[in-house]
């Protein structure tokens, strides 16, 4: 098979198009042809450094695919040859997505109904499935205010769907090129963090603290925003912050640091999510398999605009996919 194969951590000119052995399923497991690999930033930062994920070269990146059963392993007994499928595979050693064939464990493998695009699809489980965990770690009643820090990149943008979809009034912040979009997914007000005060216009919007912050940037940007949350507030990360643990302690902040992990209900929920239409993905760029580069060249611009996805065989996906 052809894959992108890591020999050397550093440069996104590291990424190139090899062939390799096909990858065998073990008994538990099964072999994606692959149509559509996703990519995310964590792809951009293992490329760089395997250490954080315990990876060693040669190494082919990527956790998100989205394509067809190709074979089953032994005590395989739920899927069959031919299923169209999504799959976030283990993380963070397993991967293996920029490839055109994956094997990853059964369980974490999800259905797709007919008719799903599988480039959508291929955008959707790791991005989706943080956005999910964030959103059920914060648990804000229906009703309760949410600010979104970054909720124009790949997480961002699905979370504004899942909490406007479970009733949550959303306060967006991102880049202006994309107000427009954050409103049709789900945003009640946006604000522009390169040229309004985040705390401040936050605090107007809501007329008043929120009840929760999703940090989706890192760095001090949450510290900034904390004087628009409540006491008792509740804050989640999900990129290292430089958090001032005063401010936490003095208005009796929860603060919950979130890192996915495997989870295959938690995809095939998001599968099921995608086929009533809750869930629309945001794909900014669809590229051929061979220019990974490029696409990890756009992932460390860190404004992509949406996500960013490898087409593997584009005979399986819709043209305008
Ligand atoms: N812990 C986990 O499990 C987990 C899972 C997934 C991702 N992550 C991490 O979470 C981060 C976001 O991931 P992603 O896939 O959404 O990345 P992404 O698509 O690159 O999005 C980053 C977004 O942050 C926005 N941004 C940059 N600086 C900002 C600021 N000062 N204030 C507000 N927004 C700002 C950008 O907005 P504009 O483009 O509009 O300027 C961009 O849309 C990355 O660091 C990623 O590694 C962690």
């Amino acid at each position: 098979m052809r894959a992108i194969v890591l020999r050397r951590f550093g440069a996104p000119e590291e990424l190139r198009l090899q062939d390799v052995a096909d990858p065998e399923p073990g008994p538990r497991e099964v072999r994606i042809a692959v149509a559509a690999a996703g990519t995310n930033p964590v792809d951009a930062g293992n490329r760089d450094d395997g250490s954080w994920a315990g990876i060693e070269v040669p190494f082919v990146l990527g956790y998100d695919v989205a394509g067809a059963i190709d074979a089953v392993g032994t005590e395989v007994d739920h899927m069959s040859v031919g299923d169209t499928v999504m799959a976030m595979t283990g993380f963070p050693r397993g991967a293996g997505g920029y490839a055109q064939l994956v094997v990853t464990d059964s369980d974490l493998v999800a259905t797709l109904e007919p008719g799903i695009d599988l480039v959508e699809a291929a955008a959707t489980p790791l991005a989706a499935g943080t956005a999910l965990e964030v959103l059920e770690r914060l648990a804000v009643p229906r009703g309760g205010t949410l600010l979104v820090l970054g909720a124009s990149g790949g997480v961002g943008l699905f979370l504004l769907q899942l909490a406007s979809h479970a009733g949550l009034e959303v306060i967006a912040v991102g880049g202006r090129a994309s107000h427009e979009r954050m409103g049709e997914l789900g945003a009640a007000a946006c604000i522009d963090y390169t040229s309004e005060d985040v705390a401040q216009r936050a605090t107007e919007i809501a007329d008043g603290p929120v009840d929760a912050i999703a940090d989706l940037v890192g760095s001090h940007q949450l510290t900034r925003s904390l004087h628009a949350l409540r006491p008792h507030g509740s804050a989640a990360s999900i990129a290292t912050p430089e958090l001032d643990l005063d401010l936490v302690l003095d208005h009796n902040i929860t603060f919950h640091g979130v890192l996915i992990e495997d989870d295959g209900d938690r995809t095939r929920r998001l599968a099921e999510l995608l086929s009533t239409g809750v869930l629309r993905p945001h794909v900014s760029h669809v590229l051929p398999l061979e220019e990974a580069a490029q696409a990890h060249r756009l992932l460390e611009s860190g404004h992509a605009g949406g996500k960013i996805v490898l087409v593997v065989d584009p005979s399986r996906v819709t043209d305008d996919g």
